[in-house]
């Protein structure tokens, strides 16, 4: 073995430890073994701290742009970990876009209570920050999606993936208190949603969870649009809540042959994304040519930026975010209803 084969193994071997130390590293924290230095922090700060490390991460095709709420609530983390799950998230992400695209990060600060639409059993009611990264890359398939945080679950190379990042990021919010949910669609992108209890948060109060989750006024007719069926049937239990007659379809084509047939319906309430062509937008547009006057209100899990472009606004075009309150839904669907035909 001549010298340069042995600075070659040697390269490799070190290569090889770093590797190893770093796996370690992420094993015990979704192991939840790791000893966790969690302390009060200001998530708004923390990301201000590492964006311009995220822009050089990105690289110069991938667009960065943030949307942090003001007077965001503080949380409690292990800061080292909070920033090594946001990069590798991004990461993630940059990975999606190869020929580039956009990543946004946003922040709010949220209240859930028993029925928030994307209903997670994980969590409890209560105050949280929510921080969401959407890009705009390859997406996941349903499938990927539901074992992205399986340790070892990658669709990357050998070598290029441990598949350890998404696990990481799953053990170090769980530890925090928090959740985290991803929500994706082929061609059109994914978002990460971690939800961080409010540091010393109190529980909803009773009169928000009372506060107009029904409508006396309600009487119309709608046709709801979304391919998950869970969330479907849940929503249409919400509407009839309301007081709402309700008819469905799973997807685009399915809900313009029922107004095709003539069934009365008085707004199209559809998600803005669905798997299988037919946007929102586009139900909508076909929509109002079948049946001047009918009413849309659309729904998405994006980043607002994303979803939220003037041409929205020009087409008179209004985006309920998920997930959202049931007093949400019934303001928003008041308000659409109660404006003359457009
Ligand atoms: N933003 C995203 N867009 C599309 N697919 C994603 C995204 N984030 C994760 N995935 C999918 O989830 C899989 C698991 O992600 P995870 O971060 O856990 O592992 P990895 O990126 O494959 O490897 P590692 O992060 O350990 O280097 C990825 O291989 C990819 O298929
Ligand atoms: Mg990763």
């Amino acid at each position: 073995m001549d010298r340069d084969e042995q600075k070659v193994l040697l390269k490799e071997a070190q290569e090889a430890a770093m590797l190893g130390s770093k796996l370690t590293d992420q094993l015990l924290t979704f192991a939840r073994r790791r000893h966790m230095d969690a302390q009060v922090i200001q998530i708004n700060d923390q990301l201000v701290g590492i964006t311009d490390m995220l822009r050089r991460t990105l690289g110069e095709h991938v667009m960065l742009s943030t949307s942090l709420a003001r007077n965001v609530w503080a949380t409690r983390a292990d800061t080292g970990q909070f920033q090594s799950a946001i990069v590798n998230m991004a990461v993630n992400a940059r990975d999606a876009m190869p020929e580039g695209g956009k990543l946004v990060i946003e922040t709010r600060n949220i209240e859930l209570d028993g029925d928030h639409a994307d209903f997670h059993p994980e969590l409890r009611p209560g105050q949280y920050v929510q921080l969401s990264i959407s890009d705009t890359g390859s997406g996941m398939a349903p499938d990927v999606r539901d074992r992205v945080f399986e340790p070892f679950f990658t669709t990357k190379e050998k070598g290029r993936g441990t598949g350890l990042g998404l696990a990481m990021v799953y053990g170090f919010v769980k530890q925090s208190g928090g959740h985290v949910t991803i929500y994706s669609e082929v061609g059109h992108g994914t978002t990460c949603n971690l939800y961080f209890p409010r540091v010393d948060g109190i529980a909803p109060r009773q009169s928000a969870r009372d506060k107009g989750t029904t409508d006396p006024e309600a009487r119309e007719t709608i046709l709801i649009v979304e391919d998950d069926e869970r969330v479907r049937q849940l929503t249409i239990t919400r509407l009839k809540l309301i007081g709402y007659q309700v008819l469905e379809a799973s997807d685009g084509p399915k809900a313009l042959d029922l107004l095709a047939k003539g069934h009365p319906v008085d707004l199209v309430f559809t998600d803005l994304v669905m798997p299988g062509g037919m946007s929102g937008r586009e139900v909508a547009a076909r929509a109002r040519q079948l049946r001047p006057g009918i009413k849309v209100l659309l729904t998405s899990g994006y980043a607002e930026e994303l979803v939220h472009g003037d041409s929205l606004e020009r087409e008179r075009l209004k985006v309920l975010r998920k997930p959202y309150h049931q007093a949400d839904l019934v303001t928003a669907l008041r308000e659409i209803l109660a404006t003359s035909a457009v």
